[in-house]
Formats: C-alpha cells, structure tokens, sequence
C-alpha cells in the first residue's frame, strides 16, 4: 500500500473552496448559519472552507463511524460525538470531506432533520462517481472523482496520510514491503 499520485493539487483545492466559500458567502448573507463538521475526515475542509466564508458563521463538530480500517465501508453508522448544541429554527449547512456509499450522509440527514434545523444543507470536497447510493441534493459540490480510494486533505487510510496537503490515490495492489512504503511526501513538490 502506498500513496500512488496526486490527484488533486492543494493549489486546485484552494482555487474551489474559494468558490464554494463565495458562493455560501452569497447564499447566507444576512442569515445566521452554523458549519457542521463531520470529523474526523472534514476537519481539514471545514478549517479552509470556513475561512473563504465571509459571514460570523458558527461551527459544530459531529463524528460518526461507518469505517473499522481498511478501504471499505461497513455500512454500519454511529455516532461517536454529538453536536454541542441545539440546531432547531438553525441554518445548518454539513461540511463533509468525501461522498462514496452515502451511508453517513443518509444516517446523518435523517438524524439531524428529526431536530428541525431551518434549512439544512450539503457541501462536500469530493463526491465519487460510479458509485451506486441514494440520490441528495448537494448544494456545494467540489471534485467528482473516480470510484478509487484516495488519502489526504483529511482522509485517512487506517489513520494515516490525513495531513497530506492534496488528494492522492492510494495502490492498493501494491505489494510493497512495509519498508517500502512511499509516504506520499515527497509527491507534491
Ligand atoms: P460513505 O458513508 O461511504 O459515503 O463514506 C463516509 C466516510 O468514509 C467518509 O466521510 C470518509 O471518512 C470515508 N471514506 C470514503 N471514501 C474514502 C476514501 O476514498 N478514502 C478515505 N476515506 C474514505
Ligand atoms: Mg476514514
């Protein structure tokens, strides 16, 4: 296993947050809105998004499972941490970092409407293609990508490679020993 290429560069994920921060920048102007993070994979997104949002937005941080490790979902969600705070008569808009299965996304749609936010909305950095799941409306989209399993920008592969400043695509028919492992730092450079 080894972080193969870059797929998406940190300077392409700045230039579209920049346009979906502008763009919720437009939409909620004047309106109270409160950013739902989804950890841990959004953390990353949620910090630079947020910060192309010119509104004193507020932020929340809820964490679900639906992954043990490995590459594939369970289909299992749970919530491991709530919100800290009420989201009724709320403008909520969920940052997510990725969209495959949809299984967190349906689970936490249907949790959070049931505490009947005054709008509840969707942004995500990555949504994949060729995926079979539930249709939603994602109001803020950033990159379709390919059915591949990818790392960085918040996205972790058994934890690791979170901190990789672009998305890159993980060789998962790799055999590399452990001690060949390209980290995936030397890539972006
Ligand atoms: P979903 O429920 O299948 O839509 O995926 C939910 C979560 O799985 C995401 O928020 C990510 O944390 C993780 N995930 C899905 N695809 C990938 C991937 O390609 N790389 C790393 N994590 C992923
Ligand atoms: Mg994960």
């Amino acid at each position: 296993m080894k972080v193969a290429r870059v797929l998406i560069s940190a300077e392409e994920i700045e230039a579209k947050l920049a346009e979906m921060g502008s763009a919720i920048t437009k939409d909620y102007e004047g309106r109270d809105l409160l950013l739902i993070g989804i950890l841990k994979g959004a953390f990353v997104v949620l910090a630079d998004l947020s910060r192309h949002i010119k509104l004193p937005v507020e932020t929340d941080f809820m964490a679900v499972s639906s992954y043990h490790g490995g590459t594939h979902s369970s289909g299992v969600v749970r919530i491991t941490k709530d919100l800290d705070q009420e989201i009724e008569g709320r403008n909520v808009l969920i940052v997510e970092d990725i969209i495959d299965t949809g299984h967190t996304l349906k689970y936490l749609l249907r949790t959070l409407a049931v505490r009947k936010p005054a709008t509840l909305s969707l942004a995500a950095l990555l949504i994949k293609d060729d995926v079979e799941r539930p249709h939603f409306d994602i109001q803020y989209e950033g990159f379709h990508i390919p059915n591949e399993f990818v790392v960085g920008y918040g996205l972790d592969f058994d934890e690791k490679y979170r901190n990789l400043p672009y998305i890159g695509v993980m060789d998962t028919d790799s055999t590399t020993s452990p001690t060949d492992v390209q980290d995936g730092f030397g890539l972006a450079d």
